[in-house]
This record gives structure tokens, sequence and C-alpha cells, in this order.
């Protein structure tokens, strides 16, 4: 049996150099007392907007807080939306891969195809984060209503 698919969604043009630029920008600002590594994340959006983060390390150096966490944080502040491609780097402008947990926390504000800046170009997110844990999981699994 054949299915036809409806594509909903609007291609927006990534301008990668545009947003590597802003993440090198606002990673300036990170706060990285304790590990001296700033990192600024830079996304943009489905929609076409561009959303930033950067670092915030604590005392408590577990309380820290990744760029990325950032960016979500400001994604949702802005009005909520997807991200169509996201560019993690430290203060000298190269990209960073995005840590396990920033991977996870990206992919539930990933847009169809979430691209992720890398030194060998851009990735899928999911290429990243393969077989990820979702809200699937929470929705078919639970054992009581809440
Ligand atoms: N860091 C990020 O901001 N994003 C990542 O994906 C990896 C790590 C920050 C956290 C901490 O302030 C510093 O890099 C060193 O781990």
């Amino acid at each position: 049996m054949t299915r036809a698919h409806r594509c909903n969604f609007t291609y927006v043009e990534i301008d990668w150099s545009g947003l590597r630029a802003a993440a090198t920008e606002v990673a300036r600002r990170g706060y990285a007392p304790y590990s001296g590594l700033q990192v600024g994340a830079a996304g943009q959006t489905s929609d076409g907007r561009v959303v930033l983060g950067c670092n915030v390390e604590n005392a408590s150096y577990g309380l820290t807080l990744c760029a990325e966490c950032g960016l979500v944080g400001a994604l949702h502040a802005g009005g909520g939306g997807t991200l169509a491609a996201v560019s993690v780097v430290a203060a000298d402008g190269a990209p960073l891969l995005p840590c396990g947990r920033c991977r996870q926390l990206l992919f539930e504000a990933a847009g169809p195809g979430l691209l992720i800046d890398t030194g060998s170009g851009p990735r899928p997110l999911a290429e990243l984060l393969p077989s990820a844990f979702t809200k699937n999981d929470l929705d078919t699994r639970r054992s009581r209503d809440v």
C-alpha cells in the first residue's frame, strides 16, 4: 500500500557563518571562572529567528548551566517554536559538540531535521542522539494517570 505524505514545513535557509559568529560573540559573555571554557550557542528557529545562550558556572560545580540550556530557555521565553539549526562554539569560534545532556535538551526543542554545526559540516541531531528517550516513552509507558 502506498500512502501520500504531506510535508508541511517551510524550508528555511540556514546562515551557518552568521550563526557561528553570533555564537562566538555570546561565548564571550559566558561565565566560566572555574573551567575557563566560555561557550556560546546560537540557534535559528524554524521561522527564522535567532536565539542565543552562554554557559553559566557556579561555585557549586554541579549546578553549571551549559550554553544550550540558556538557548532553549531563550527559545521558550521568546514565544516558543522549534529549532532548525544550532551552532555551539568556544570563545575561539571553533565548534563544540553539545554534551549528552544538551543533546537530549535540544532534541525536545528540535524541528524536523534539526542540524548541528560541527567542524566537518552540519549533522542531524538525530544522528548525534540515536534511539532517544522522548515524550512518547512517557505517554505510552506511565503506570498511572497524571
Ligand atoms: N559546556 C557547555 O556550555 N555546553 C556543552 O555542550 C558542553 C559543556 C560548558 C559547561 C561548563 O561551563 C564548561 O563548558 C566546561 O564543561
